[in-house]
């Protein structure tokens, strides 16, 4: 059997497979309420059907200023909560785990009228220019995510990631290429994690679940200003030691930089692999893995420990069906009776 298709047991959290549905923003709420609608059950029910083992729902706002653009998913008023449980009772009756991932997206909230971030600094020059975020609002946010928790956790999820990767207001935090602050939430290392520390914090103390963290390990600075691999091993540590369950290590976002390196299969995976090294929690892996084999060599290998899907899911919901075939692995099984008859032999 391949590792790829073989279960994990992480903390509490059983998977049936190693697979998980990278969190992909869908901007499929024409309503502008943040509630889920139809799409968002035929979308994700698919991919659970498909044997996807967990389920990360796209990034979901905990303020309605903290939207990427109006039609993002949201958690942030009681009335999102009663479609949200009915998406994720349906994605489990479906036979997938289901995370969902809280974000705000500080400057990089396209429809706020005045987006906030650490400082006001734009994210480039067709962006607006943010309000440098208040100690007061500061606190508005951390009540926001526990708010956003406690109604995730109501829905029924076995995950809550915490989107603080690809430039959006806690990646901002934490790069000094985007925060200038002089207060307690800039400056040291220890003072740009602060935000997230109390996210982690306050979420911990009140989901009972598995609690993820998605981080992007470079800027693509050629400045040399940008948090070097070492200061994210550091933030890792931190993270572990403040209670968190999975690292999921992403890479980008904050600057308006290319990837300084080619784009091929797994690119983003030695990032995750140097988080690996210094923590003792798992570490998940994003970036173009459609290959099977090159999934399945980098478990085998160690690497990392779970392999997050994007944009393949999106081309081949029935990616996993194909990888199982691509790796010989006749333990897979598909959902019923009647799709094992697509199986051919
Ligand atoms: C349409 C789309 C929406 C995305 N939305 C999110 C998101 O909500 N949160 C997030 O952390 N990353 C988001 N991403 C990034 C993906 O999670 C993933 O990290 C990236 O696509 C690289 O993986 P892939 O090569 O398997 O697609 C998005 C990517 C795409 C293509």
């Amino acid at each position: 059997m391949s590792l790829l298709f073989s279960p994990i047991t992480i903390g509490q959290l059983s998977l049936k497979n190693r697979v998980v549905m990278a969190p992909m923003c869908m901007y499929e709420v024409k309503k502008e309420d943040g509630i889920v609608t139809p799409f968002h059950f035929a979308h994700y029910g698919a991919r659970a059907i498909a044997n996807v083992g967990l389920i990360m729902i796209e990034a979901t706002a905990v303020q309605p200023e903290g939207r990427i653009t109006k039609h993002d998913l949201g958690l942030w008023d009681d009335k999102q909560t009663e479609k949200f449980t009915h998406l994720v009772d349906s994605l489990h009756y479906l036979g997938s785990k289901v995370g969902v991932q809280l974000a705000h997206a500080g400057r990089k909230a396209e429809d706020a009228l005045q987006p906030l971030a650490p400082s006001a600094i734009a994210f480039n020059s067709n962006s607006k220019i943010p309000k440098a975020i208040t100690q007061d609002e500061i606190k508005q946010i951390r009540s926001d995510f526990i708010a956003s928790a406690r109604r995730a956790q109501q829905a029924g999820v076995d995950v809550i990631e915490i989107h603080a990767a690809h430039g959006y207001l806690i990646s901002e935090f934490l790069s000094p290429l985007s925060n200038h602050r002089s207060d307690d939430y800039g400056g040291s290392l220890a003072n740009r994690y602060r935000l997230l520390h109390e996210i982690v914090t306050d979420i911990r103390a009140h989901f009972s679940g598995s609690l993820w963290v998605r981080l992007s390990l470079s800027d693509y600075d050629k400045s040399g200003q940008q948090n070097t691999i070492a200061d994210w091993q550091q933030i890792g540590q931190w993270l572990e030691r403040d209670g968190i369950d999975v690292i999921d290590v992403s890479t980008g976002g904050v600057m308006d930089y290319a990837p300084d390196l080619p784009l091929h299969g797994g690119y983003q995976t030695p990032f995750a692999t140097a988080m690996k090294q210094v923590v003792g929690i798992p570490v998940a892996t994003v970036g173009l893995l459609d290959s099977p084999d090159l999934a399945e060599y980098i478990l085998q290998t160690k690497q990392a420990d779970l392999i997050m899907e994007g944009r393949v899911l999106l081309r081949n919901t029935n990616w996993l069906a194909d990888a199982a075939q691509k790796l010989h692995d006749h333990n897979f099984k598909p959902f019923n009776d009647s799709y094992q008859r697509g199986q051919l032999k």
